[in-house]
């Protein structure tokens, strides 16, 4: 009896997740969150419970006192800065997220691998390519994971066989991200409001669609679900269409650790379903965002003319769009909410209160548990 309650408590925990040589504890990640959401505060946070705490990278060198003269070299400053500064508060695993638009994706990418963060997240546009310092250094000598983030399968596919046959080498993980996400979504507007993919449906598409590649130990390519997952019971579903890991934003919004201003959690506190809405981003993708007087005034195009100091994403028509995404962002993070937006995923609204990071993990081990119990009585 004691052997058999053992192993039937065992089997109800989640399975560590491996990223090429690295494991993590808990296959929880915490999805990289800009403009200055989801800092060392955050990220050393969800490290310390197990998880990957993950840096954004979009916009870190804003609050740097030169960003208007010396905006590369500050990004690069702050870059490092952060990630130094969450490997004095973790010694578990921690990740960056790089947006494939950004101007300087090339620099911050050599920053994160210089620095060894242990994974880089690559979103926002397709990557393809690869800096080359990457592949004059060689894979084997570069300690960061890479992980590709898509929304579809074809894109999963698509990049691994594109990195098989340009570089014999192929991304480490992918994350897909469904329609419910926050933040920029790699969808067209109708794919968000009519005939939506489920993300369980993404996950089956893309298990399949990779399932010719192997990791170099000989193991399945570990997907990754990311797009309106809150619960443990949500971890169980996602995980039973194939998912080996999942990435929250949103869920760690709310949290006293998270490195946005207090304002800006309240914003989700005090949402309701019918608020979190879609935007057309600047950027040329849609985004969701809660409904606010400032989306209003930016949906009548009541927008003031503003001064770009550097042109930061490759696919920003800066002289043309109605307002600078990545100053809003800041602005929010700052909790100036009558000029900025916060970015939300689906599930915003649910958010009662502010909790500590640990409180949360907590709270998804134990609905994960308790729902691969019921569904095994
Ligand atoms: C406030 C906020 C900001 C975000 N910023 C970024 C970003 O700068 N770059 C990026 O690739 N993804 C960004 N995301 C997406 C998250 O990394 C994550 O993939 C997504 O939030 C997962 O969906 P969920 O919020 O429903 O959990 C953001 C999400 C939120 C909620």
């Amino acid at each position: 009896m004691g052997l058999f309650l053992w192993l039937h408590i065992k089997s109800r925990k989640m399975d560590s997740l491996k990223i090429g040589d690295i494991t993590i504890k808990v296959p929880i990640i915490q999805g990289g969150m800009g403009v200055a959401i989801s800092l060392s505060r955050l990220a050393s946070a969800v490290a310390n419970q197990g998880g990957v705490g993950v840096l954004s990278a979009a916009g870190i060198g804003m609050t740097e006192p030169d960003f208007d003269k010396n905006s590369r070299n500050a990004n690069r400053r702050a870059l490092r800065n952060e990630i130094q500064k969450t490997r004095t508060l973790t010694n578990g695993i921690i990740g960056v997220n790089l947006m494939v638009a950004l101007a300087d994706y090339d620099e911050l990418l050599k920053i994160a691998v210089e620095e060894k963060v242990d994974l880089v997240f690559m979103g926002a546009g397709l990557p393809l390519k690869l800096p080359d310092f990457v592949l004059e250094l060689g894979f084997d000598k570069i300690h960061t994971k890479f992980v590709p983030k898509v929304s579809s399968a074809k894109a999963a596919k698509l990049i691994f066989q594109y990195w098989a046959q340009k570089f014999n080498h192929i991304p480490d993980a992918v994350v897909v991200e469904g329609p419910l996400a926050g933040g920029h979504l790699g969808f067209k507007m109708e794919e968000l409001t009519e005939n939506v993919v489920p993300l369980h449906q993404l996950i089956r598409e893309t298990v399949e669609a990779l399932s010719a590649f192997k990791t170099p130990d000989g193991r399945e390519i570990p997907v990754i679900a990311a797009g309106g997952i809150y619960t443990g019971e949500d971890i169980v579903e996602i995980m039973k269409a194939g998912a080996k890991g999942v990435k929250l934003g949103t869920r760690f919004v709310t949290t006293y650790e998270c490195d946005a201003d207090m304002a800006f959690k309240q914003s989700y506190i005090t949402s309701s379903e019918k608020d979190i809405t879609l935007i057309k981003s600047p950027v040329g993708l849609p985004g969701r965002v809660i409904d606010s007087p400032f989306v209003q005034q930016i949906m009548r195009g009541e927008t003031k003319p503003f001064n770009c100091p550097w042109k930061c994403l490759k696919t920003c028509d800066y002289k043309a769009v109605p307002y600078c995404i990545s100053k809003v962002l800041l602005n929010s993070a700052q909790g100036k909410m009558d000029i900025g937006f916060a970015f939300a995923g689906y599930n915003a609204y649910r958010a009662t209160k502010i909790q500590y990071v640990k409180e949360i993990f907590d709270e998804l081990i134990e609905g994960y548990e308790s729902t691969i119990l019921k569904t095994k009585e």
